[in-house]
């Protein structure tokens, strides 16, 4: 089944009016293969502003979220908000959310239900510690927290699953094509078990750590491997060669 590949940019905690208002418009200005689908993910005194400034072809993604709509929760904002401000996906489950902020797998399945719920689509990352990997137990780690998600999604049409190994953010440190391919072939094996045929044919797997314009080629020729989740580089003119990898 053809799935159609999906870029995301996580502009995490960084840029300013001004340097994003210039990534923007390199962005609306690229030429972009249509066959993608571009997301940015704005820190959330910027969605408006994204939102605002970024052509209509790209959407915008908050970076986290709350589990509930309003209230007394000092600092959050609400999927609603979120919508209010007119981006249409949240990411959720970010290994730094998960790690340096101390969201359990309860709090972020709740989070998932909840955008959901309110016309989000949603992000939604796993990933394993590099000492996990070295103790064998990837596939254990990445398969509970898809299992905590996987409880939570009443519609699957809108997720999008982010594997990004906790080891390879931020690091330079790129999984190889095979290592990625491995781990993404593994949660489609996952999602066919306990899911269904349709989901795991349909869901798009993407990949998230150090992907660069050199590493984007070959990282996409994988068979299941259905885009990218990029920090650091998407903040550089070579997102945009990072978007156009399956071109
Ligand atoms: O959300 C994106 C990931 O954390 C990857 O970040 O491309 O800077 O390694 P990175």
């Amino acid at each position: 089944m053809s799935r159609k590949f999906f870029v995301g940019g996580n502009w995490k905690m960084n840029g300013d009016k001004k340097s994003l208002g210039d990534l923007i418009t390199t962005l609306n200005t690229a030429s972009l293969h249509d066959e993608t689908e571009v997301v940015c993910g704005a820190p959330s005194i910027y969605l408006d502003f994204a939102r605002s400034n970024l052509d209509p072809r790209i959407s915008v993604a908050a970076q986290n979220c709350y589990k509930v709509a309003k209230g007394a929760f000092t600092g959050e904002i609400s999927p609603a908000m979120i919508k209010d401000c007119g981006a249409d996906w949240v990411i959720l489950g970010h290994s730094e959310r998960r790690h340096v902020f101390g969201e359990s797998d309860e709090l972020i399945g709740q989070k998932v239900a909840h955008a959901l719920e309110s016309g989000l689509g949603v992000i939604a990352c796993i990933g394993e510690k590099l000492e996990e990997r070295e103790a064998g137990t990837t596939e254990d780690v990445v398969f509970a927290q898809t299992k905590v998600i996987t409880d939570n999604v009443i519609d699957w049409s809108r997720v999008v699953l982010a594997y990004e190994p906790v080891w390879a953010i931020g690091t330079g440190k790129t999984a190889t094509p095979q290592q990625a391919q491995e781990v993404h072939e593994k949660l489609r094996e996952w999602l066919r078990a306990n899911v269904s045929e349709s989901v795991a044919d349909s869901v798009r797997i993407i990949y998230g750590g150090s992907v660069t314009g050199g590493s984007c080629k070959e990282l996409a020729s994988q068979s299941d491997v259905d885009g990218f989740l990029v920090g650091g580089a998407s903040l550089k003119p070579e997102f945009v060669d990072i978007i156009n990898a399956r071109a």
